[in-house]
């Protein structure tokens, strides 16, 4: 609905979503796309290229919270889908990136329905990524430059819309 002309994303694994958003965006556009995991990089290489997307798509190789200050903004469209426990650390860089009018969409922010429940129905294990993914979505449904809205489909979509 926006028709981001760029378009970043942090989590890239394969590539598989990046290729979905180069090939149904209606407009043509670039993506930035971001992972670290050494052994998926050369993985999604492969895919983009074997798609022909090479030229479209710049895989940035490391640490999203290293390479995120590196990078210039304004995106319309943004894709958060890395490690769960990271998103409100990541928060403050993906606002300064998002384009005003732009989305900034969070994957797998309701982990099977347990981030509804109370922290001590949480595994001990699991209560720093539960607090943590709580805070993020505390932050986007309170942030005065944010509206955003969570959607109970898949594992949990949150999506925020910059004013
Ligand atoms: C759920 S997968 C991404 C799936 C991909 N967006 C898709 O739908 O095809 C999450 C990826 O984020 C990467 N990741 C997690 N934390 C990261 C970080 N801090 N910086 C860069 N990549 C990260 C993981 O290695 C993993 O490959």
């Amino acid at each position: 609905m926006r028709r981001p002309e760029r378009i970043l994303e942090v989590g890239t694994a394969v590539g598989f979503s990046a290729l979905l958003m180069a090939e149904y965006n209606p407009v043509c556009c670039e993506i930035t796309t971001i992972e670290n995991y050494e052994k998926r990089i050369p993985v999604a290489r492969a895919n983009f290229k074997a798609a022909g997307r090479e030229g479209q798509i710049t895989l940035l190789e490391g640490d999203a919270a290293k390479l995120l200050p590196t990078i210039e903004g304004a995106f319309g469209f943004i894709f958060l889908d890395a490690a769960k426990g990271q998103y409100i650390s990541f928060l403050p860089q993906l606002l300064r990136l998002l384009a005003d009018r732009g989305i900034l969409v969070a994957d797998n922010v309701l982990k099977e329905g347990e981030i509804i429940e109370s922290r001590f129905a949480v595994t001990r294990r699991n209560r720093t990524i539960h607090k943590r993914m709580r805070e993020y979505l505390y932050e986007v449904t309170h942030h005065e430059s944010l509206v955003s809205t969570v959607l109970p489909v898949g594992d949990g979509l949150a999506v925020s819309y910059k004013k």
